[in-house]
């Protein structure tokens, strides 16, 4: 049987880092509110360094650690809601930098459940496809997207890229089970424009694009659709939550990850977080949180990994370290 195993992950943030104290001179807000409602204390922000640029460094990382040369690549599918150019598409930019001159490219957009939609895509096409090697990055400049003035958004985004190669591999497979889903009901809860919505016919007012949400009801979609997403793979896997020894959730709210912990009944202290540090970076976090976590994880650790976002989307993956 055919598995897929993972050969490399990278990470790249961008320089400048922003905390919530800085936050509070540019809107009614303080830090203690951002903590205690998001869990972040500060987050990257780009000022010079581009989508691509961030997802370049990230795949080159991963590229290293892999021990492939870049040719070996067949597939790159960025997730990502803030590309630098709708054409070409990141991926095709990330190929051109790192030399994955036979890769077949495209972007993939859903939101802050992209990395998990892009891992279901990838390892599909490997499946079907015969794929030996594919990056699935998670880029993002949401930093960009941000109405500045906006206390209800401008405190949770982030900028970063994380990234991940998966191989086929005869002998290991690590990728268990992947579940992903969407709510089209709530397609209106996060939105963001694209940049060119009115062309010069038109007279109104042209507004700058940028993200808006409904934090609210989006905090009550991630807190019931998540457990319920994470404990279908666990039961599709044959397996009981208890035996699941790391949650690696989108970081889009420590409050939603202590509230998923609690409907699983799973210790808190089992959810890997780097919120604090990088906010909300949408398909970039769980592959940045991968990342992260990857020091504390041991051979043969059962790892969740799930993401829930605009769409409204959702996906959960178990994988095996
Ligand atoms: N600083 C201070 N006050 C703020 C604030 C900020 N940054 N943002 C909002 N507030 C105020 C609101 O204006 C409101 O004031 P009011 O009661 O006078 O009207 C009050 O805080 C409560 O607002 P509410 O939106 O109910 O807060 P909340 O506890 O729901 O927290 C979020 C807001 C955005 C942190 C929370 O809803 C959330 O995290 N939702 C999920 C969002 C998310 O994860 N999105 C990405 C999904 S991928």
């Amino acid at each position: 049987m055919m598995g897929i195993r993972i050969v490399g992950l990278g990470k790249k943030l961008p320089e400048m880092c922003l905390t919530n104290d800085e936050i509070a001179t540019m809107v009614d807000t303080s830090d203690e509110w951002i903590k205690t409602r998001t869990g972040i204390e500060k987050r990257r922000v780009s000022v010079t360094e581009t989508t691509h640029q961030l997802a370049t460094q990230a795949a080159l990382e991963a590229l290293k650690e892999s021990g492939l040369e870049a040719e070996e690549i067949d597939l790159v599918i960025v997730a990502t809601v803030s590309p630098d150019t709708n054409m070409p598409s990141t991926a095709s930019l990330v190929a051109r930098n790192i030399g994955a001159v036979k890769a077949r490219c495209f972007d993939l957009s859903a939101a802050c459940s992209g990395f998990i939609f892009a891992s279901e895509v990838a390892i599909s096409m490997m499946k079907q496809s015969h794929y030996k090697n594919v990056l699935v990055i998670g880029a993002e400049v949401l930093s960009t997207r941000l109405d500045w003035s906006d206390r209800g958004t401008c405190v949770i985004f982030g900028d970063g890229a994380g990234a991940v190669i998966y191989q086929q591999s005869t002998e290991i497979n690590q990728i268990h089970c992947i579940e992903i889903g969407t709510d089209p009901e709530g397609a209106e809860l996060i939105l963001l424009p694209t940049q060119t919505e009115k062309n010069k016919f038109y007279e109104g007012e042209i507004k700058r694009p940028v993200i808006s949400m409904n934090g609210r009801q989006v905090y009550a979609f991630s807190t019931t659709k998540v457990p319920e997403s994470i404990k279908q793979v666990v039961d599709k896997s044959g397996l009981a939550v208890e035996e699941i020894d790391w949650f690696i959730l989108h970081q889009a709210n420590s409050r939603i990850m202590d509230s998923v912990a609690r409907k699983l009944n799973v210790p808190k202290e089992r959810f890997i977080k780097n919120i604090a540090e990088y906010g909300n970076t949408s398909a970039a976090s769980i592959p940045m949180a991968l990342y992260d976590a990857r020091k504390q994880l041991k051979p043969g650790d059962k790892i969740i990994l799930s993401g829930f976002g605009a769409g409204l989307t959702w996906g959960t993956m178990l994988l095996e370290w």
